[in-house]
């Protein structure tokens, strides 16, 4: 396994470019599914979650080909059975359920399995199954949904920790191929949503309200091929600009949406740092001291539960007592442990993380345990004094694109060593 090396407390300086959006780009590469026209979708990200889609859509018969990041999918035929083996890698995979009870009115899809930020139950998702007609059965580690027919639906998908953002996408991609109206109530407005129904309509679809919480999707006959540009991964945009908070001189990102990126700047503002935004970049420089905040996550467009490890770290050496209560996924807290070991002052009570800053982190071999909370670790290796190991770097691999790379283009001295 690769592990990174960070020799911290190294400036950063210049600008990066953001990828394309993991969490768009894999619902869409499943929506692929739903015709069977050729879809040539661009500024897909190399990532390992990804390629495991590009390898489920293959498993199901789909002829596909990726050059850089341009991935082309002709689904001609497909299969309805994706098993445990083809969908464990990876949680998302569960998106291909919508798209094939679409097309195929019936889906086989292995469970996904426990996952280290929560429970991550998908009740919600065969909840909006049902609605439009489709029989579910659990078995064998299997979700098993079926329907002679899909029919448009009142749909409220609001569950006990708000919207789900794959739930919204799976029953969008079933209701586009239904027959009548379906209105999702409780929708989630995530960028990610948005981008997906911006594709979906290329496709032929009727999708109105995506990026508010009701949804009215018509259903049509058939979808046709389309090509789509993935967005700017709001969260990696997020995560280089803690980057740019914790050691930079000041940084810029480019090809990213702003507005995507406001619930990060603004928290970032009020700790004190001077950001500029035009609608496709943003800079971020020190700006003399800074302040301790409280954050709470929420539902787009609050703060992201996505960014909540990477504010932790920052916060971890801001002056003060800072607190950040995880609304969406409550135990979503494995960094902090690992963040301690550098020196951090964290106490969790339940859902809420009281972070006293202290002067100085200290590197230290640490273990990635989810993909957000490795990020957490390569940001406070970077403000770190010494070296800090970060080992299972597979987590870091399946959501962001050549981080080590960028971080060196910042000026970071980080390498990664190959397992
Ligand atoms: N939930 C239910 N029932 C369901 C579905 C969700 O109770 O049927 C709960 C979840 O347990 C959670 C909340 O609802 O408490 C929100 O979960 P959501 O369904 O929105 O999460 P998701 O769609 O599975 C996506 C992202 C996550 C991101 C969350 C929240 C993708 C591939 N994943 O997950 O991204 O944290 O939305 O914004 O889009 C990441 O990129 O690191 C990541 C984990």
């Amino acid at each position: 396994m690769d592990k990174i090396l960070i020799h911290g407390g190294n400036p950063l300086s210049g600008s990066i470019k953001i990828s394309g959006s993991k969490n768009s780009a894999l619902p869409i590469l499943a929506a692929t599914l739903l015709t069977r026209e050729n879809c040539t979708i661009r500024r897909v990200p190399d990532l390992s979650d990804t390629h495991y889609m590009l390898q489920i859509l293959a498993h199901l018969g789909a002829q596909v080909e990726r050059a850089s990041g341009t991935v082309s999918v002709t689904a001609d035929k497909v299969e309805s059975i994706a098993p445990y083996d083809v969908v464990r890698k990876m949680r998302a995979s569960v998106c291909v359920i919508g798209p094939l009870l679409g097309r195929c009115k019936e889906a086989t899809v292995s469970l996904p399995g426990g996952c280290i930020i929560g429970d991550r139950p998908i009740d919600l998702h065969l909840k909006g199954f049902e609605a439009l007609g489709a029989a579910v059965r659990v078995e064998g580690g299997n979700v098993k949904v079926f329907a002679p027919k899909l029919t448009g639906a009142v749909i409220n998908l609001r569950g006990k920790f708000g919207p789900t953002v794959l739930g919204t996408d799976n029953v969008m991609m079933a209701a586009v191929l239904a027959e009548g109206t379906t209105v999702i109530e409780g929708a989630a407005q995530e960028p990610e949503v948005v981008d997906l129904a911006n594709f979906l309509n290329k496709m032929g679809a009727k999708i109105e309200g995506a990026g508010t919480r009701r949804m009215i999707i018509e259903g049509v006959k058939a979808l046709h091929g389309a090509e789509h540009d993935v967005i700017p991964d709001r969260i990696e945009a997020g995560t280089f600009l803690v980057a740019g908070a914790m050691c930079g001189k000041g940084i810029t990102i480019k090809r990213v949406d702003a507005e995507h990126v406001r619930a990060t700047t603004d928290a970032l503002s009020s700790c004190g740092f001077k950001i500029e935004t035009k609608e496709d970049w943003i800079s971020i420089a020190p700006n003399g001291s800074t302040t301790p905040v409280e954050l709470t996550t929420e539902p787009y467009p609050g703060f992201p539960t996505d960014m909540q490890a990477q504010m932790c770290a920052l916060l971890s050496t801001t002056h003060g007592i800072s607190v950040i209560t995880e609304n969406i996924f409550p135990q979503r807290y494995m960094h902090v442990a690992e963040l301690k070991r550098m020196g951090a002052h964290v106490d969790l009570e339940g859902s809420t993380a009281v972070i006293k800053g202290v002067d100085r982190l200290f590197g230290a071999p640490v273990m990635a345990s989810d993909l957000r909370a490795s990020a957490a670790l390569v940001l406070a290796g970077l403000k770190a004094e010494g070296t800090t190991e970060v080992s299972r770097v597979y987590h870091i691999d399946r959501g962001y694109e050549h981080l080590d790379e960028k971080l060196s283009e910042l000026g970071a001295h980080i390498e990664r060593v190959k397992g």
